[in-house]
């Protein structure tokens, strides 16, 4: 029996995942797509995503009634809000892409209450950031100290706080945008929320796992560094993502996580 998933979501992250289940449509059929705004997906609705007909946020009844197995959403923390507690009611499993929704403790709270009451699960993906399997097995161990450094070349940080005090333009060597807690990172620095949440979730947890967010001429890509120390070891990772050709503000590799997590859950040896 094929493993039926809907989405959430139809732009860069959605489209590139709607491309990797159609390649293994022998094991998944994708029941549904919803999606807020149809532009993106009538752009997509020629060629190889041709045969996939997205729904609108409003017609969302008709979409979960195709009674998926598996939900993914790669749609933001609003699309979150606004359909987590429907997924979960009617009896899916929830794949996030946006994990940065679960730094609101009450949203978290909401989600796990959810998921309990209907025997479901929300799961993660660890999207754009690796070492994961690490981090959380070695917080089991006992973990001191683990720290996200985010680096992006000056120009990626326009429109953030940092623009206020930092010279972007005129930066020669790495300056410092923030330091603090991934909690606190989510607050003032969203669009990383993602990530710096997915390494604090799997580890010490939002109030004492430190980030640093770098302005680095020096680099090129978005760079994501994790280190951390434990009884178990010292893990130093550092990954140059290659962003998204459809939205630069996404990592190409995201879409292609989701679609492991997707096979690992229908897949009878799991890696
Ligand atoms: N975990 C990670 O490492 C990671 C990395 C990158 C992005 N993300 C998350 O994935 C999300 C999607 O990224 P993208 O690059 O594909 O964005 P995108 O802007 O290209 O596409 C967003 C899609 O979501 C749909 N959408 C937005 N709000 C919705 C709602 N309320 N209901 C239904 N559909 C809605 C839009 O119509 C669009 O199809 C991001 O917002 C981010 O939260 C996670």
């Amino acid at each position: 029996m094929k493993l039926r998933v809907a989405l959430i979501g139809f732009g860069a992250i959605g489209q590139r995942l709607a491309r990797g289940l159609l390649a293994h449509s022998e094991a998944i059929e994708i029941t549904g797509i919803l999606v807020h705004e149809l532009e993106p997906a009538q752009a997509a609705a020629h060629g190889d995503l041709a045969g996939l007909r997205p729904l609108l946020s409003v017609e969302r009844a008709p979409w979960l009634a195709q009674r998926p197995a598996l939900v993914v959403e790669c749609a933001g923390h609003a699309a979150v809000d606004a359909h987590a507690e429907a997924v979960l009611s009617s009896g899916c499993d929830l794949l996030l892409a946006s994990v940065g929704a679960l730094t609101d403790d009450i949203r978290l709270a909401r989600l796990r209450a959810l998921a309990t009451g209907a025997g479901r699960q929300v799961l993660l993906v660890s999207g754009a950031i690796g070492g994961i399997d690490w981090l959380s097995a070695a917080c089991d161990a006992g973990l001191g100290k683990v720290v996200y450094r985010g680096r992006k070349p000056p120009a990626a940080w326009a429109g953030s706080p940092a623009a206020a005090s930092l010279s972007l333009d005129a930066l020669a060597a790495p300056a410092l945008v923030f330091a603090g807690s991934a909690r606190d990172a989510a607050r003032d620095y969203p669009r990383n929320a993602n990530v710096a949440a997915t390494v604090a979730l799997a580890s010490l947890g939002l109030d004492h796992t430190s980030v640093e967010l770098w302005a680095d001429p020096g680099v090129s890509e978005n760079c994501h560094e994790v280190e951390a120390w434990g009884e178990a070891g010292h893990m130093l990772l550092r990954l140059e993502n290659r962003p998204d050709h459809d939205n630069p503000r996404t990592s190409m590799i995201t879409a292609h996580s989701l679609l492991r997590a997707v096979l690992n859950y229908c897949a009878p040896v799991v890696l």
